[in-house]
């Protein structure tokens, strides 16, 4: 289980993230909704443990991280991998070693292994021929693709997703969402997943909450979020079915 408690960011004189709740409980898939720029990404990124609070704190299977000691984390974050926003791939690397990098890193891989270890990983996001290739020669689509892969080669019992699909067509982004489901029913993974694509949310999430002016207003099934008594929620999804209609069939 994941567990943020009152958690606070500011960044010079603007209170980013002020005092956020929120549980995640084993298993689950939990969807993190909220405008641009109200913070899901700093707190995310608190998650994996790349920010450390102001205040408040993050615990993970019943271990607090430390809140001023970013090494202190490395063991309990082994479990914990990150799709980033902006895919953040390693660009003097290619993509197969990319997704074989945790192997490398661990030992257990050298360069040359690269391709034979990230095959399995390649082939499950469909890239299965793009391996030699470097970051800098495949699309916007494909860097996400190998940085979900490069992520889920690494085994995690956590994974956190920011924005996985913003910007792919619709269907990558149904890969990615089977992706996701797939990656929660094989290994029970508990995930945390920000978006803004309404159809992404309904088809990967179990759970749903809310960011607003720096807490987490609410949290519920999305039909609770539809029907949510904060007009700033309604005014959200309707602004996000016009947009991403979620009735959509899948
Ligand atoms: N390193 C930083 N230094 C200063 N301000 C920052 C930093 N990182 C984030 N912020 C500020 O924190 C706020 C929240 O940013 P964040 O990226 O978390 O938003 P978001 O909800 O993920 O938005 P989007 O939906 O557009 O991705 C913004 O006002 C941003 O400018
Ligand atoms: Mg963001």
């Amino acid at each position: 289980m994941i567990v943020i408690h009152k958690l606070k960011k500011s960044y010079g004189d603007k209170q980013v993230l002020d005092g956020v709740d929120l549980e995640v409980v084993d298993g689950e898939t939990h969807v993190v909704l909220g405008r641009s720029g109200e913070g899901k990404s700093v707190l995310i990124k608190h998650i994996c443990g790349l920010l450390l609070p102001d205040t408040g704190w993050v615990s993970i299977d019943g271990v607090r991280l430390h809140t001023r000691n970013r090494k202190r984390n490395r063991p309990i974050l082994a479990k914990v991998q990150m799709l980033f926003q902006g895919s953040a791939l390693f660009d003097s690397m290619t993509v197969a070693q990319n997704v074989a990098f945790h192997a490398i890193e661990h030992g257990t891989a050298t360069l040359a292994d690269a391709e034979r270890v990230a095959a399995e990983f390649l082939e499950m996001v469909n890239l299965a021929d793009a391996g030699g290739l470097s970051p800098a020669e495949i699309s916007g689509g494909m860097k996400k693709r190998a940085a979900l892969a490069r992520a889920l080669a690494a085994h995690p019992n956590i994974m956190l997703y920011d924005e996985p699909t913003t910007g792919l067509d619709p269907i990558t982004s149904a890969v990615i969402d089977q992706l996701i489901r797939e990656t929660q029913r094989r290994v029970g993974v508990t995930s945390i997943v920000v978006t803004h694509d309404l159809r992404s949310a309904k088809a990967v999430g179990d759970r749903f909450s809310f960011l607003s002016e720096g807490k987490i207003i609410e949290t519920g099934s999305m039909e609770q979020l539809l029907n949510s008594p904060h007009a700033v929620i309604r005014e959200f999804m309707a602004d996000l079915k016009e947009v991403n209609p979620v009735s959509s069939p899948r």
